[in-house]
């Protein structure tokens, strides 16, 4: 087990087989992580690359995404990842980046959902409408528009599988109104699109994380106090990492799910099972 701040913010890299996504072509949205450590999008990213998926990197931030890659290629020196620059609240970013990858590897085969943005304190009573607004631009209608790019070529490759990234704050909301609700949308748009190309053989499910302890959340600044109750709100009294979720991300990319559509696939240490103790 790691025993220093730096230790945990850069936790090892799992073992991989380097074959479970042999063949498959994948697109990562936010494959980047926006400071040093493992984000959500770049564990995948990484997981995917190392279990054998050529894999496009897409993040507005380029930078962020040559992180990604180095890291990759670090552990997987013949690994296949290119990195796209694009911002996917645009739908020509995202027609760009889907063209990118066809036109490369001759069809897709994974796409993972990552961007999200978690800003969003506040009720109806006080949230800012315009940042209402971006909430849900960013978080839902983003995975509208890569979906709508991706899903005729995956169609074209014979199927093919789309993980959206939702999270435990749809499920447990707890004072980000605007968040919680983008992130219900994401589950209610994963099971519709999951229904809509079922029998075109695409698969959508969607991971919901718990309180991982990943840039997202620490590079603002995480006092030891909030990190520990971070942790202790999982039943099991861990801390989760971007690698559990990229892990989950591997099996849903993976035929080992082919016969799974339409899931909500919580990772969250069993916090979805507290309560009161009596
Ligand atoms: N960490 C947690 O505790 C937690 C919990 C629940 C859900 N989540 C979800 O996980 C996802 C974030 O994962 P992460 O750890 O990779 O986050 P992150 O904030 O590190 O973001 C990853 C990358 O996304 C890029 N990005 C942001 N907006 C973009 C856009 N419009 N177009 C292209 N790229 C963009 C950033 O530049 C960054 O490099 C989000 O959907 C978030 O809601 C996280």
């Amino acid at each position: 087990m790691p025993d220093t701040d730096a230790a945990i913010s850069m936790p090892p890299v799992p073992r991989t087989t380097g074959v479970r996504l042999e063949g498959k072509r994948a697109i990562v949205t936010g494959a980047g992580s926006r400071a040093a450590g493992i984000g959500n999008g770049r564990a995948a990213a990484t997981l995917f690359a190392l279990e054998g998926a050529r894999v496009l990197l897409v993040d507005r931030e380029l930078e962020a995404a040559e992180e990604t890659r180095a890291l990759i290629l670090e552990e997987r020196p013949e690994a296949e990842v290119e990195v796209f620059e694009g911002d996917v609240t645009d739908e020509e970013s995202c027609a760009a980046m889907v063209r990118t990858a066809v036109d490369g590897w001759g069809g897709l085969d994974i796409l993972q959902n990552n961007v999200g943005v978690g800003l969003s304190e506040g009720s109806v009573v006080d949230t800012d409408l315009d940042q209402w607004d971006m909430v849900q631009e960013v978080n839902v209608r983003s995975m509208v528009l890569t979906g709508r790019h991706a899903v005729p070529p995956m169609v074209g490759s014979g199927g093919g599988s789309i993980i959206n990234i939702s999270s435990v704050g749809a499920l447990r909301p707890r004072g980000m109104t605007a968040y919680s609700t983008s992130k219900g949308a994401v589950i209610a748009l994963s099971q519709a699109m999951a229904a809509d190309h079922a029998r075109q053989g695409v698969r959508v499910n969607c991971i919901a994380p718990g309180p991982m302890y990943t840039p997202m959340v620490y590079a603002g600044g995480m006092d030891e106090e909030r990190r520990t109750s971070r942790r202790e709100a999982s039943a099991l009294g861990i801390e989760g990492t971007g690698w559990d979720i990229g892990l989950a991300a591997v099996f849903l990319a993976s035929d080992e799910s082919r016969y799974i559509t339409g899931l909500v696939l919580p990772v969250e240490g069993g916090m979805l099972l507290r309560g009161p103790s009596r």
